[in-house]
């Protein structure tokens, strides 16, 4: 049989062809494709006849303490890391441009510094002379961080090798960073991916925390590669709307603690605020008895969060209706408009839809089902939600309504903002809380219950 010695690979998304070609097909990513050398067999005899060194290999019982971890006292940030940066671990920050993650970094890096801790701060999108200023305007100018301002790589690691390295090193952003061997622009896949895992061996070889920010495309991925995702150990996403104070900062990965946390912080003028019970603020300026609006019993990581979930359902002359949906998923918004109009007969085919999640959250959980029919069988029928109702319950194509995890957490946090029933799925228990439970067993009662059985 004749043999392969080579392959081609996207360097992008790690696909593997048989040919050069100008495009890779997974990914869609231009002149991503190299060569590369096959290794022909698993067998050592394969490798050349050359034997490596075998490693050794140890049972699951923990044989090193667990890893120290330094807080920074901003509650909300040291939540969403786990509890806090594990030495020599690398993070990943991404958000869209001017979303504040220099903000963040800044306050979190220079409360890190006043504890004691070592703290450099390269940017290479700002003098320091203009980091310095924005530190005074927010009353961080006293800590004892350090602040440089370089690109190139080289530069980088030579300032970090003068000296004892940094416990804690921040680069704003990857994209400004070059190699200088490297021909290709600053911000390409090559640079970003080479310069990230010099940097992260860096930190490795010599404990240092290293927080890499770094910039998200339109299509909401850090641009460049995704393989920058799989070289860090956590992943940190700082979201929110353009139009609103509010930003989540999310854990998406994290080697070292669970994912799916967030941290609510509030853009103010003085630097970003943390934000300690964000159900309240999610729901502040909420006005009641208006028909199209449901208030939904989530959870974030371990936190429950109280969103108002609005929708509005308009008629429309066009032959493709408008399906507008903001915070939420609307292949799951799809799936709902089905359900409801084959188990419950509400044609909502020829309407407008408009669904939106307030304040600026995204919400990811199937729970949020109920809730958005709710919402939507509200303002088709113009009959409110009654104010002091949570809802949550996850919908199955066939219209029955389903359980959910941690109702209990739910219905805890929806007493304590002084709601007073919780529609939810039959067999939920109250768990001691003085809520009354209103338990929908099917789509079709919700759709009854608002007097517009389309039967
Ligand atoms: P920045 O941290 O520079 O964003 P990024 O690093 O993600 O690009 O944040 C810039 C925005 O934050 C800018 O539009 C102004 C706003 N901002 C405030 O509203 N208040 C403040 O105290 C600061 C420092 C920034
Ligand atoms: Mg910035």
């Amino acid at each position: 049989m004749a043999k392969h010695p080579h392959h081609f690979a996207c360097q992008s998304c790690g696909a593997s062809y048989r040919k050069w070609q100008g495009r890779c097909d997974e990914c869609n990513e231009w002149n991503s494709i190299t060569e590369e050398a096959a290794l022909t067999s698993g067998t050592p005899k394969g490798l050349g006849g050359k034997r490596g060194r075998a490693v050794s290999l140890v049972g699951l019982e923990q044989t090193i303490d667990s890893p120290e971890r330094l807080t920074s006292g901003i509650a909300e940030f040291d939540r969403a890391t786990g509890g806090g940066l594990v030495a020599g671990s690398a993070l990943l920050i991404g958000g869209d441009p001017g979303i504040g993650k220099s903000t963040l970094l800044l306050q979190a890096v220079a409360a890190l510094a006043s504890k004691g801790h070592d703290c450099v701060y390269i940017s290479g999108e700002e003098a320091s002379a203009q980091i310095q200023m924005r530190a005074a305007r927010l009353g961080l100018g006293q800590s004892p961080m350090r602040l440089g301002a370089a690109t190139s790589l080289r530069d980088i690691l030579t300032t970090l090798d003068e000296s004892k390295p940094p416990e804690i090193l921040v680069i704003d952003s990857i994209q400004t960073v070059f190699a200088d061997s490297l021909d290709s622009a600053p911000g390409t896949v090559a640079q970003v991916r080479a310069c990230a895992a010099e940097l992260i061996s860096f930190a490795k070889r010599r404990g240092t925390i290293m927080l890499i920010v770094g910039h998200v495309t339109k299509d909401g991925q850090i641009a460049g590669p995704r393989v920058l995702e799989h070289m860090v150990d956590t992943v940190l996403y700082f979201e929110g709307e353009r139009g609103h104070q509010f930003r989540i900062l999310r854990s998406v990965k994290n080697r070292y603690g669970g994912t799916d946390e967030i941290g609510v912080f509030e853009m103010t003028g003085q630097g970003l605020s943390e934000v300690a019970n964000p159900s309240q603020l999610f729901l502040s300026d909420r006005a009641s008895d208006v028909a199209g609006s449901a208030v939904f019993a989530g959870i974030e990581g371990t936190r429950p969060v109280l969103v108002e979930i609005q929708a509005l359902v308009a008629s429309s002359s066009a032959a493709n209706p408008r399906r507008a949906v903001v915070g939420w998923d609307s292949g799951r918004l799809a799936m709902v408009l089905a359900v409801l109009d084959a188990r419950c007969g509400l044609g909502l085919s020829s309407s407008d839809i408009y669904l939106n999640v307030a304040g600026g959250l995204k919400v990811g959980e199937p729970a949020a089902d109920l809730a958005v029919a709710a919402a939507l069988v509200s303002s088709l029928s113009g009959v409110a939600v009654p104010p002091e109702t949570v809802i949550f319950g996850e919908i199955s194509l066939s219209g029955d309504v389903r359980p959910v995890a941690q109702a209990d957490a739910r219905l805890k946090e929806a007493a304590k903002l002084g709601f007073s029933k919780a529609l939810v799925p039959a067999n939920t228990k109250s768990g001691g809380n003085h809520l009354k439970l209103e338990s929908c067993a099917r789509l079709h009662a919700l759709v009854e219950r608002f007097a517009l059985d389309g039967s």
